[in-house]
C-alpha cells in the first residue's frame, strides 16, 4: 500500500487532468455560432419577426436538434446557418471569426444544406453526375476529371449504384433522391450540414434507412448537424442537444441525459 499522501497526490492529478479535458472541451471553438440573431420579414404593413433574439452555437462533430411547431421559424434559422438568409440583426461567426468575405467563402463550402423534398431540391434536367459535382463546380474545386471521379465515390457512398449517376432525378425514388441530395452536400467536404426536416417527405418504411445513412456518415466524417425536425423519436436517436424554438424565440437548449 502506498502512504495516504501519494495517493492524494495521484487523485488530485487525475482530478486536475479530468477537470482540464472538461475545460479544453467545453473551449472547442464552434464552428458556427449565432449571437443576438434576428430575422423580421415585411408582410403587408407588418413585420414578422420570425427569428427574435437567438443565441446558439455547434460544435465540431456534435448533433444539435432544432426542434419547435411550425411556423416557429426553424427553417429561416437553418437558412441563415448555411448562408441562404441574411440576418436582420445579430452576429454570425465561422470558427470564430466574423464572416467577412474570406470568411464567407469558407463558410459556403464548410457549410451545406439537404432539404426537407427530395423531389424539388434536385434539377430535372441535370444527371445525377453534374448534381452530385454542382458546388465542386461553383466553387471552382478539382478539375472536371476530379469532380467526376469525386461523384462517384459519392454515389456509392449514399448506397447507390455507380449507374445512377448517368441517371435523372425522376427516374429515382424519394429516399434515393434524398440519398442524392446528400452526396451532392456532401461533396465539398463540409464541416456541418444543415438538415431541414430531412425524412419528413420519405416513406415511413425508408425514413430509418436515410437516418442510419445520415449516421453512418457523422461517424465516418466527424461531421456536425444542425438537425431540424419535428419527431421526438428521430431527435432522440441523433441530437446531442435539443434546442426549442418557439415564435421566433429560443425558448430551451436541452443536453442530452
Ligand atoms: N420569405 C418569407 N417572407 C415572409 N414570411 C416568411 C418567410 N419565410 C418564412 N416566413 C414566416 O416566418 C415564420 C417562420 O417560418 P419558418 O422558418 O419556415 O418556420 P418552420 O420551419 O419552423 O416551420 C413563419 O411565420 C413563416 O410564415
Ligand atoms: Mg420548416
Amino acid at each position: 500500500m502506498p502512504p495516504a499522501s501519494t495517493l492524494n497526490r495521484a487523485l488530485s492529478r487525475q482530478q486536475e487532468s479530468e477537470k482540464r479535458a472538461y475545460e479544453l472541451a467545453a473551449a472547442v471553438t464552434p464552428l458556427i455560432a449565432l449571437e443576438g440573431l434576428h430575422v423580421r420579414f415585411p408582410v403587408g404593413r407588418m413585420v414578422l419577426r420570425a427569428i427574435d433574439d437567438v443565441s446558439l452555437s455547434v460544435a465540431p462533430g456534435e448533433t444539435l436538434a432544432l426542434v419547435g411547431e411550425s411556423g416557429s421559424g426553424k427553417s429561416t434559422l437553418g437558412n441563415v446557418v448555411a448562408g441562404l438568409q441574411a440576418p436582420t440583426a445579430g452576429t454570425l461567426r465561422f470558427k470564430a471569426r466574423a464572416m467577412d468575405a474570406a470568411v464567407r467563402r469558407e463558410s459556403r463550402r464548410a457549410i451545406q444544406i439537404v432539404f426537407q423534398d427530395p423531389f424539388s431540391a434536385l434539377d430535372p434536367r441535370m444527371p445525377i453526375s453534374a448534381i452530385i459535382a454542382e458546388p465542386l463546380l461553383i466553387q471552382r474545386i478539382g478539375t472536371a476529371a476530379e469532380r467526376r471521379d469525386q461523384a462517384a465515390a459519392l454515389i456509392e457512398q449514399v448506397g447507390l449504384p455507380r449507374d445512377a449517376l448517368n441517371r435523372y432525378p425522376h427516374e429515382f425514388s424519394g429516399g434515393q433522391r434524398q440519398r442524392i441530395a446528400i452526396a451532392r452536400a456532401l461533396a465539398p467536404e463540409p464541416e456541418l450540414i444543415v438538415a431541414d426536416e430531412p425524412l419528413s417527405a420519405l416513406d415511413v418504411s425508408i425514413q430509418s434507412q436515410v437516418l442510419n445513412l445520415l449516421r453512418a456518415i457523422q461517424r465516418a466524417r466527424g461531421l456536425a448537424y444542425l438537425f431540424i425536425s419535428h419527431d421526438l423519436a428521430v431527435v432522440n436517436h441523433l441530437a446531442d442537444r435539443v434546442a426549442v424554438l418557439y415564435l421566433g424565440r429560443l425558448v430551451e437548449v436541452a443536453e442530452r441525459a
